[in-house]
């Protein structure tokens, strides 16, 4: 996709082909010195009335062929601006903000043109449209922002799909700085090869780059309400290709920009998070009179392709119909040798739903708080038995003694 910038035809010509390009843009000052720099994937999802008055979403990729006329550095008192036309009919601006020690995008406007029947041929004809949101990913000053994993930007109407993103604003004296890479791209810790140090008084910390998953309340909803109630924290372990290498990504699905769907059946229930481009879909079955996670499918985009992971065949979170289930530790489920989910406070209830949670069944592994006070019990009760037999004995004896006496 370099090669996008030398030969735009040819450019063309490639992603006709392949259904997806990069498009790459470098903005310049005064002093013909870099600025701003740009390079990313884009899918815009567009909702639009139609002449008939329905709603309709369009999907498409932004072509590789861009202009940035009106684009600018900025000044003291202006911010910069990156200012991007796909043909006449559709652009994208984002302005930059940014203090001593970060920088961030600002406003993202999205302008589109509903007369162009290219892009919406059953389009009301309402000409130019735009839709702002924020833009912000706090980013250290003098650094390239990279992420290889999508992102979603959602606006009024407009729901943009990022990836592959290379960005540096405020580039000082036109030298890009070091690559600062997103959360999402983070390989997971990988165990340290340093010897460990096990007789210092204070263990060694651990490098954590991916923090436990925040939990997310999800439901579905059928005619009759909820029938289906989730609450989870959920990590992706996932063995990808990073720079050509099968390397393990760990990511945290981020339950506020999650969406949540699925279906409802007396027999079966399905649960679909949806994050930029991760798809989980959990699935429910009925065995005896106990319910159980059976099926776990993870569908994972990455640019232009994507990959799915799928075990029908598990049985975790099993609990009686009429009741939820509950684990506060960490369970690993393994869906394909190359994709783990790590999953985080569960709780749910697939089937009998009443508004909120029934009584919940907790996991064995939770069970340690309560096997304490059993094993201490159990103990004190073992002693109380060999206090009261030793007692017997020892009277049984003496009376025995009194009696030959
Ligand atoms: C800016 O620099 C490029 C090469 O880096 C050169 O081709 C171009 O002519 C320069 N433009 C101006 C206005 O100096
Ligand atoms: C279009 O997509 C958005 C976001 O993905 C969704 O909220 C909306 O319901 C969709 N509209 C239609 C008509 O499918
Ligand atoms: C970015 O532009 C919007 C208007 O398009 C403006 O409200 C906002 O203040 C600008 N951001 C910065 C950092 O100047
Ligand atoms: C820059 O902004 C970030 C985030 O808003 C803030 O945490 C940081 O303290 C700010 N730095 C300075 C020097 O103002
Ligand atoms: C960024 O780079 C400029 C010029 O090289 C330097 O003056 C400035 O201190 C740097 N800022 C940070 C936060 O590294
Ligand atoms: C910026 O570039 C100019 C000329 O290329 C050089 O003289 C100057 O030392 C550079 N400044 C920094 C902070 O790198
Ligand atoms: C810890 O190190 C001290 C000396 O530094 C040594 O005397 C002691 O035996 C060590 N303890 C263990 C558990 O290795
Ligand atoms: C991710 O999976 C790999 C391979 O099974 C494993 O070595 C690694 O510890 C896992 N990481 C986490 C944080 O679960
Ligand atoms: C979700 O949003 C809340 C409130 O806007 C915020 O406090 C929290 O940090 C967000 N969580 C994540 C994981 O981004
Ligand atoms: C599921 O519901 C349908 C219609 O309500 C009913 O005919 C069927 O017997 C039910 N199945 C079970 C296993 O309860
Ligand atoms: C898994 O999910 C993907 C994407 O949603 C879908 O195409 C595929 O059919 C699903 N597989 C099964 C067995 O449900
Ligand atoms: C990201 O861009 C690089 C070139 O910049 C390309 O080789 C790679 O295939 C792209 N990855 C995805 C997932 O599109």
């Amino acid at each position: 996709m370099d090669r996008c910038v030398l030969s735009v035809a040819l450019c063309l010509l490639i992603s006709g082909l392949m259904q997806s390009s990069a498009f790459e843009v470098e903005i310049k000052d005064d002093s013909n010195v870099t600025c701003l720099y740009a390079k990313l994937m884009v899918n815009f999802t567009i909702q639009y009335e139609t002449n008939t008055s329905v709603s309709k979403n369009v999907t498409f990729e932004a072509p590789s062929a861009v202009t940035t006329n009106g684009s600018h550095c900025g000044s003291d008192d202006k911010a910069p601006l990156l200012l991007v036309h796909f043909g006449d009919n559709l652009s994208w601006s984002l302005n930059f903000t940014r203090n001593d020690t970060i920088y961030s995008g600002s406003v993202l406007t999205v302008t589109y043109n509903t007369n162009d029947t290219g892009l919406f041929p059953d389009g009301q004809k309402r000409g130019f449209l735009t839709s702002t949101t924020q833009f912000f990913t706090p980013i250290p000053l003098n650094t390239t922002y990279k992420c290889i994993h999508s992102e979603v930007i959602s606006a009024v109407n407009v729901t943009l799909l990022l990836w592959n993103v290379t960005l540096q604003a405020f580039v000082q004296n036109g030298t890009y700085g070091k690559e600062f890479i997103c959360d999402a791209d983070k390989p997971s810790p990988v165990p340290s090869t340093t010897p460990s140090t096990p007789n210092t008084t204070t263990p060694a910390p651990t490098s954590k780059p991916v923090d436990k998953p925040t939990a997310g309340n999800y439901s579905v909803s059928n005619k009759t309400g909820k029938c289906l109630l989730a609450y989870m924290g959920l990590q992706i372990n996932a063995s990808l290709l990073v720079k050509d290498q099968k390397t393990w990504v760990l990511f945290n699905i981020n339950p506020n920009i999650t969406n949540s769907t699925g279906s409802c059946s007396n027999e079966s229930a399905t649960l679909r998070l949806t994050e930029s481009g991760t798809t989980i879909e959990f699935s429910f079955a009925i065995k005896k009179k106990n319910f159980y996670l059976q099926e776990v499918n993870v569908t994972l985009i990455n640019g232009s392709g994507s990959s799915s992971s799928l075990n029908q065949n598990l049985s975790f979170w099993e609990a009686s119909l009429g009741s939820s289930y509950m684990c506060r530790k960490e369970q690993i489920i393994t869906v394909s040798d190359d994709l783990h989910i790590n999953a985080f406070d569960v709780r749910v209830q697939p089937f009998d739903v009443h508004e909120t949670f029934d009584t919940a069944q907790e996991c064995s592994l939770d069970d340690d708080s309560i096997l304490i006070p059993i094993v201490v019990g159990a103990s004190l009760a073992g002693l109380i038995v060999i206090i009261v037999i030793a007692y017997l004995i020892g009277r049984r004896k003496s009376y025995a003694g009194y009696q030959t006496l």
